[in-house]
């Protein structure tokens, strides 16, 4: 199979899109799992991995679901600006992008993600204290009863409490592609008013 090359820019930031949709349905790619950077409380940059539930290619919106305990929250409302990261090697592609973050606590967009969500997910939500609290002894901050088994749609409603929703939406997305033999590099910036602005740039 001859190495995919790019030469376009239209049509890479056509398939940066596809490759991070595929992310949305598909648990088997890394776009399923981007990392997430924030801007700590004490200025040092934070990562963390987080599962993406949905892209909206025409609104540069990616949607995160979240603790709202955790602290990516403070973080967030402090400072707004974050980075997402994706490396997949079988494409040969990584993908850094940045943007504004939003948060969805007790919104419709807030209740509609967990409406959407399934049981085990929701089971996240019922830890206790919350996700970065410390613990006296070795556990995961479940409820005993919980410990094997997702919560039934009625015990899982205690953690709607916990559960936010996270949007980013991309200003820059900086596209490179690393094979032995062609590289490409390119960046795409959305201006405040929309428009885009693609050039390519040296790997
Ligand atoms: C494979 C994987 C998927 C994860 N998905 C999520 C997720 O969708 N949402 C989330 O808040 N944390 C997720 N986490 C946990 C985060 O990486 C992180 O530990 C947690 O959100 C606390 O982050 P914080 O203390 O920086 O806010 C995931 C971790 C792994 C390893």
């Amino acid at each position: 199979m001859p190495t995919p090359f790019y030469d376009d820019l239209n049509a890479t930031l056509d398939a940066a899109w596809r490759l991070l949709q595929q992310g949305v349905p598909d648990i088997r790619v890394p776009a399923h799992v981007p990392t997430l950077a924030t801007v700590g409380l004490d200025g040092k940059p934070k990562l963390r991995s987080i599962i993406l539930r949905a892209l909206d290619i025409k609104q540069r919106v990616l949607t995160l679901h979240t603790d709202s305990r955790s602290s990516k929250l403070e973080e967030i409302r402090q400072n707004p600006a974050v980075s997402l990261h994706v490396y997949d090697a079988a494409q040969k592609i990584q993908l850094q992008l940045s943007g504004q973050a939003s948060l969805h606590l007790d919104d419709a967009q807030a209740d509609a993600g967990w409406r959407a969500s399934r049981m085990l997910s929701r089971r996240t939500y019922l830890v206790h204290p919350g996700p970065g609290k410390p613990l006296d002894e070795p556990g995961n901050g479940l409820p005993q009863a919980l410990a094997f088994r997702a919560p039934s749609s009625t015990e899982s409603e205690q953690g709607r409490a916990h559960f936010a929703l996270l949007q980013v939406q991309i200003e820059t997305l900086d596209w490179l592609y690393l094979a032995h033999y062609s590289q490409r590099r390119a960046q795409f910036h959305w201006t405040p008013e929309g428009k885009l602005q693609s050039r390519w740039l040296v790997p």
